[in-house]
């Protein structure tokens, strides 16, 4: 799969804008005709001869880019790491667990309190409704990302119980997130506001389609990608947060805030990661950021598929985008702060290519935000269309 061929990174309109979410659908795949396939679709077979692979043409995957000698660095990281990565993770005593925020199914109490949050569901919209639960399918596939880590040259867990302050780190980070997917997949199983058969296939797909971060095995790469998505992630959830408070659904919120403040933790955890590499090795670092900026860092589940809509992602990430929960000026305010927080502009004793890494990348704000601007003005009426995961309701992009 490559990135630069998914459905909204070939829109004209789309293509300088789509680091994370389009900020506006490629409204050329949103015909009647497409749209159409998705109706009925409860009532009949969906699409069996779409299995859960990559459905769209895989580019060239590099594999094992970082040299070798580079693995030490990351092994003499290892005292470093255990005192400053994993103070970031929280003891599991002091977790909070999904059961905290919703009905608890052994009380008296359980018919009545799932009487209130559905009443309190209700108030919320279906377009809110789309949001969430695109939300909480990139967190069910949570399997995938840990597989990533694990694809990582010198930081993988070798044996599923390595002692290595990495492995510790990705099964705990692991753990941490897996509650994430759980609450929200609850919490929407028991608003009775969505179709959780046709959820429960998108991330069957999903899982089954993996993600491609183009991150060749190497944790330079791969940790500026998650110091991106951690930060993105809990920009979403909060904003998310904001808008069910909006809509009267306090607990929802609250709910969101949670998972918002978990992102924040790891999103500590990952920058000072890269900002470790950026004092130790300033060359690959700013190579490294700058290659995952001309890719393109998007959502980890943008190979989402419900079995009926071949554009789902991209219609899910248009709703987010209108209902401003995640917009591509968040992406440049995540690009600005990151290249301030690694202190970027500073670097000195740079080699001449990886100069012109960092001026790419320093330069590289004022541009997305001229390009935002540019497309706002070219937006087109919005298109409305059915989501399987609301029963086909239609909602506008
Ligand atoms: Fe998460
Ligand atoms: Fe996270």
């Amino acid at each position: 799969m490559a990135l630069q061929l998914s459905p909204f990174l070939i829109s004209n309109t789309m293509k300088p804008l789509s680091f994370k979410l389009p900020p506006i659908a490629d409204r050329s795949h949103g015909s009647p005709k497409s749209m159409s396939s998705c109706l009925g679709a409860t009532q009949k077979v969906e699409n069996v001869k779409k299995p859960s692979i990559p459905r769209q043409k895989a580019h060239v995957q590099v594999t094992h880019s970082m040299p070798p000698e580079k693995i030490e660095i990351f092994k003499s990281l290892e005292g470093w790491a255990e005192k400053n990565v994993l103070v970031h993770l929280q003891p599991v005593e002091n977790c909070w667990q999904p059961q905290d925020f919703l009905p608890d199914a052994a009380s008296d109490g359980f018919e009545e309190q799932v009487r209130e949050l559905r009443e309190r569901a209700r108030e919320v919209p279906d377009d809110y409704f789309v949001a969430l639960v695109g939300s909480m399918i990139t967190e069910e596939a949570l399997p995938t990302y840990q597989s990533v880590l694990n694809t990582l040259d010198g930081t993988r867990d070798k044996t599923a119980s390595s002692l290595t302050p990495w492995a510790i780190w990705t099964r705990a980070w692991t753990a941490e997130e897996n509650r994430h997917g759980d609450l929200l997949n609850k919490y929407l199983y028991l608003s009775g506001r969505v179709d959780m058969k046709r959820i429960e296939k998108t991330i069957q797909h999903l899982i089954g389609a993996g993600m491609d971060p183009r991150t060749e095995n190497s944790p330079y790469l791969l940790f500026i990608y998650t110091s991106v998505q951690e930060r993105m992630t809990s920009i979403a959830h909060g904003n998310t947060g904001r808008l069910a408070k909006a809509h009267g659904d306090v607990k929802l919120a609250q709910i969101c805030g949670t998972i918002a403040s978990d992102e924040k933790r790891h999103e500590a955890a990952y920058t000072k990661i890269m900002e470790k590499l950026f004092e130790i090795d300033p060359d690959a670092a700013v190579f490294a950021l700058a290659d995952m900026m001309r890719k393109r860092i998007t959502v980890p589940s943008h190979l989402m598929y419900d079995g009926c809509d071949d554009n789902i992602f991209s219609h899910y990430s248009a709703v987010v985008q209108r209902l401003g929960i995640y917009t591509a000026k968040d992406y440049a305010d995540v690009l600005e702060f990151l290249v301030g927080r690694w202190k970027v502009e500073d670097l000195t004793g740079l080699s001449a290519e990886r100069r012109r890494a960092q001026d790419y990348v320093c330069g590289l704000t004022p541009k997305i935000r001229r390009l935002q601007e540019r497309a706002r003005e070219r937006a087109e009426e919005a298109l409305t269309i059915p989501f399987s995961w609301i029963s086909d309701r239609k909602v506008k992009l």
